[in-house]
């Protein structure tokens, strides 16, 4: 039986996403979201025009899309209720956010330099998406919130979850996503079954040549 009902939040489960920009100063900023949704080389963010995040990426044109896997469970919640907004907007103060400049710091979480964007990756991640902003498209008004496409030029991975079988693989099986699923958050369980789409070593491939490995790095 179903019922219908009037939820304030339609947060399905989707993975969290740690994104460094750059500041005015050149100093980097650092904030969690989760509605990001991928296609071939790119990722479309829903944010706030309101968080610094968005100021940065609108202004500078590049982010790091750092993927935390669950055992940065506490790093997120050191960064949640921050901004790097200062003053506060006052939409945010009244839900208890403030100010932080200094957010690796606080989240003690390590900046390593990128190879092709300004804003620095999160050493602790164990994906790191160098990217670029395409377009911004608004939500229509008078909301605040803004659908980012960016294109990833660059992708580092952990070297740990990379498949044997070819090393610009990850591994489904390794990596641990942290999923932000109607603001808890969750793992992924284990594998149920193999797909039939487009499995990355069977001979129903799709191209594989689209990721290409970078030098190995430290
Ligand atoms: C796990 C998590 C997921 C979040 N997801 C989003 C999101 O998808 N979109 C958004 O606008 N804010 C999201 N937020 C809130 C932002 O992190 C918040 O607006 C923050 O102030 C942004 O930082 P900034 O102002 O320094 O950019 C999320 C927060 C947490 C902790």
């Amino acid at each position: 039986m179903h019922t219908v009902i009037e939820p304030k939040i339609l947060y399905f489960g989707t993975s969290v996403v740690l994104i460094s920009t750059q500041n005015p100063d050149g100093t980097p900023n650092l904030a969690p979201m989760s509605s990001a949704w991928w296609l071939n080389r790119s990722c479309m963010l829903g944010l706030s025009d309101k968080s610094q995040t968005v100021q940065n990426l609108l202004r500078q044109g590049e982010c790091v899309l750092n993927l935390p896997s669950v055992d940065l469970i506490p790093a997120i919640d050191r960064l949640t209720l921050l901004t790097g907004r200062n003053p506060v907007p006052t939409s945010k103060a009244e839900r208890g956010y403030r100010h932080e400049a200094d957010k690796f710091g606080i989240a003690k979480l390590t900046p390593a330099p990128s190879h092709a964007v300004a804003p620095p990756r999160v050493l602790e991640c164990p994906v790191q998406l160098e990217a670029k902003l395409v377009r911004a498209h608004p939500f229509e008004a008078p909301s605040s919130l803004v659908a980012l496409e960016v294109a990833i030029v660059r992708v580092h991975a952990e070297t740990s979850i990379l498949s044997p079988q070819g090393c610009s693989y990850i591994d489904p099986a390794k990596w641990k996503p942290m999923i932000m699923n109607f603001c808890e958050y969750f793992g992924l369980g284990d594998q149920l079954s193999q797909s039939r789409l487009a499995p990355v070593f069977g001979p129903a491939a799709s191209s594989p040549a689209a990721f290409t490995p970078a030098a190995t790095e430290s």
